[in-house]
């Protein structure tokens, strides 16, 4: 029941009201809630390598002069001469392996002197004091005089140091070099040459770790990947191909990304999947489904590879490496146990061909795998947010993604509730406000969309009987050369911008709990929103309020039980209208605890632009 209480502002002789919620609920009546329900979606995005250069702990870029056209300019991206010597890219005539065919040469100038090259990495480097740094470099001495033998074909050398001391600066450079004295006037060729920090779980090739804690910090109850549009490619050529992005890294070549700049693929489809058991996380694993970016859809006739391929890619993942090829190369590179998989991604977006979706390319994916892999749960993508089309066999996870506005998800904030209970399973894959409502992009979240996010997430808890996951979009994005605004983390080689979505998916991952009650419903109109679940392990009862007016609302929870305790903890984020969290103020608004008097009936009067969660013990 809603309650309205008047105020009169005097001075403006004009009424202003704040309105009250009355909210019940028993501790029997809702629906579990599924351990997945809040995970994060990524791909390698925003032409500063959300991938490479962010998750992936690489320092060095363009390490391998993987897919450059050699001589240009470009070539040497993020490399530079050191002292009198020349360097340029070259078609190695002996390459290193075929994956890798370009390399860097190096001339000497001089007779005498340190001589070498230097790189900047991804947009600087940064230098931590006891870190322990572990590189290589691959190096071939290309003249037939060299008096190494031991050089005259490819040697990987090796090397660690720790740093002494921090540098506040990230403008630092990695540099090789030689005493010019000693290798006189020979050529040299240099590839593959890699810096690695100290990274997550000390995984070598590994993940950032202050990147990987603010992530594990969440909780996160899934990872989707490889994309978005990242899976897809431009053309079904320059697409996600799993078996370019595994064995050792000499035998990845790389590729053109969807989002204009080349992937390393150093952080492949084993490494993901490390990190995503290191993380605890659920693999939502997408296979290319015939579809990229210019439009064209693969023909039926020529589909055939393309689920083979996915086929593989599964079975990388989970086949018994004794008996399947794929499931060895997965046990060579050091993991004989299958990986964890459940669910499986059709394709990216596939409504933007939803004929040749729904005429063959859904059809004959899913028969194929699920002939091959009856246990896993296929995902189809042809939907966006109310628009269902009809696909046989008919899917029984569907994924939707919205880019919006904070009006958009306020007013959304029951879109769930109104679908049908027949067994569909419904995944939110991508999400953000990504405008203000007066469709201005954003460079940062702010409080105002996130807020309006919170609101449209309570919807996830309260219909997570049908909604199994959710995850904000695009997750990541290097401060020093944004494609797409906003994301949900944004970093420097030694800073993160932790936004104000981050904290909003954070506190509902958090205070998830197992279990959603049933409370008094609201409508959508409303500026206030809220949920019920408990935690049952603990008798934790998370009340979660989310105001989206600017102005305060109370809500008045009657709780079905008296808490053990009069002592409650909350936890609020909340701040004025229009505040965000940048790169000159990255804690603008971060959430804080508070403490509440904890009865049978909890008075809570919600700030405007607010999430609260309240916890009680029963
Ligand atoms: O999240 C950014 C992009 O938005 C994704 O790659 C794509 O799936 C969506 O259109």
């Amino acid at each position: 029941m809603l309650r309205r209480i008047f105020a009169f502002a005097l001075a403006a002789a004009a009424a202003v009201y704040a309105t009250t919620f009355d909210v019940t609920f028993t501790t029997t009546s809702g629906h579990a809630v599924p351990p997945t329900l809040y995970g994060l979606m990524f791909e390698d995005i925003n032409h500063v390598r959300s991938g490479d250069g962010g998750l992936y702990a690489e320092l060095i870029q363009n390490r391998a002069f993987q897919q450059v056209t050699p001589g240009t300019s470009a070539a040497l991206t993020a490399w530079a001469a050191l002292g009198a010597a020349s360097i340029t890219v070259v078609k190695s005539s002996s390459p290193v392996s075929t994956a890798l065919p370009n390399a860097l040469s190096f001339k000497p100038t001089a007779t005498s002197g340190t001589v070498g090259f230097t790189n900047d990495g991804y947009f600087g480097i940064p230098v931590t004091a006891g870190f322990k740094y572990t590189g290589s470099f691959f190096y071939l001495f290309t003249s037939t005089t060299v008096p190494f033998t031991t050089s005259s074909s490819w040697q990987q050398a090796t090397f660690t140091f720790t740093a002494s001391s921090t540098q506040t600066s990230v403008e630092n450079l990695f540099a090789l070099t030689v005493n010019a004295a000693t290798i006189g006037e020979l050529t040299m060729e240099f590839t593959l040459i890699s810096l690695f920090p100290p990274t997550f779980n000390n995984r070598e090739n590994g993940m950032r770790l202050d990147i990987s804690e603010v992530l594990l910090a969440m909780k996160p109850g899934f990872f989707r990947f490889p994309g978005g549009n990242n899976l897809e490619g431009e053309t079904a050529a320059q697409r996600w191909a799993w078996e370019n992005t595994v064995n050792s890294l000499v035998d990845r070549p790389g590729r053109l990304g969807t989002w204009g700049y080349i992937n390393t693929d150093g952080n492949g489809l084993y490494e993901y999947l490390q990190w995503i058991e290191d993380m605890d996380m659920e693999p939502i694993m997408a296979v290319y489904a015939g579809y990229s970016l210019d439009g064209v859809a693969v023909a039926e006739d020529d589909l055939q590879p393309y689920i083979t391929e996915a086929i593989n890619q599964i079975n990388f993942v989970i086949g018994d490496a004794s008996t399947n090829a794929q499931a060895a190369i997965r046990s060579a590179m050091g993991h004989p146990e299958p990986f964890a998989l459940t669910y499986i991604e059709i394709g990216n977006e596939d409504f933007f061909s939803p004929t040749t979706y729904a005429d063959y390319r859904w059809a004959d994916f899913v028969n194929a795998l699920s002939a091959e892999f009856p246990q896993l749960h296929y995902i189809s993508t042809s939907a966006t947010s109310g628009f269902v089309p009809t696909l046989t066999p008919a899917p029984t996870y569907w994924d939707l993604h919205i880019y919006s506005n904070p009006n958009f998800f306020i007013n959304g904030a029951f879109n769930f509730d109104i679908l049908p209970r027949n067994g569909l399973q419904f995944f939110q894959g991508e999400y953000a406000s990504m405008t203000n409502n007066a469709g201005v992009d954003l460079d940062f979240p702010f409080i105002d969309g996130s807020i309006a996010e919170a609101a449209y997430v309570e919807c996830f808890d309260r219909n997570s009987d049908i909604v199994f996951a959710a995850s904000w979009a695009p997750l990541l994005s290097s401060v020093s050369s944004i494609q797409w605004t906003p994301d949900l983390i944004t970093f420097s080689p030694n800073t993160l911008i932790l936004s104000t979505s981050y904290y909003v998916q954070k506190l509902f991952s958090l205070f998830k709990g197992d279990f959603y009650l049933t409370s008094t419903t609201n409508t959508a109109s409303s500026p206030v929103q809220w949920s019920v679940t408990r935690d049952t392990a603990t008798s934790q009862y998370f009340l979660k309020v989310v105001n989206t007016a600017t102005t305060e609302n109370t809500v008045v929870f009657t709780l079905p039980f008296t808490p053990v305790s009069t002592a409650g903890t909350g936890t609020i984020l909340t701040a004025p209208s229009g505040t965000m969290n940048t790169l000159t103020n990255p804690t603008a608004v971060v959430p804080t605890n508070f403490s509440f008097t904890a009865g049978k009936t909890i008075t809570y009067n919600a700030p405007g632009l607010s999430l609260s969660i309240l916890t009680v013990l029963s």
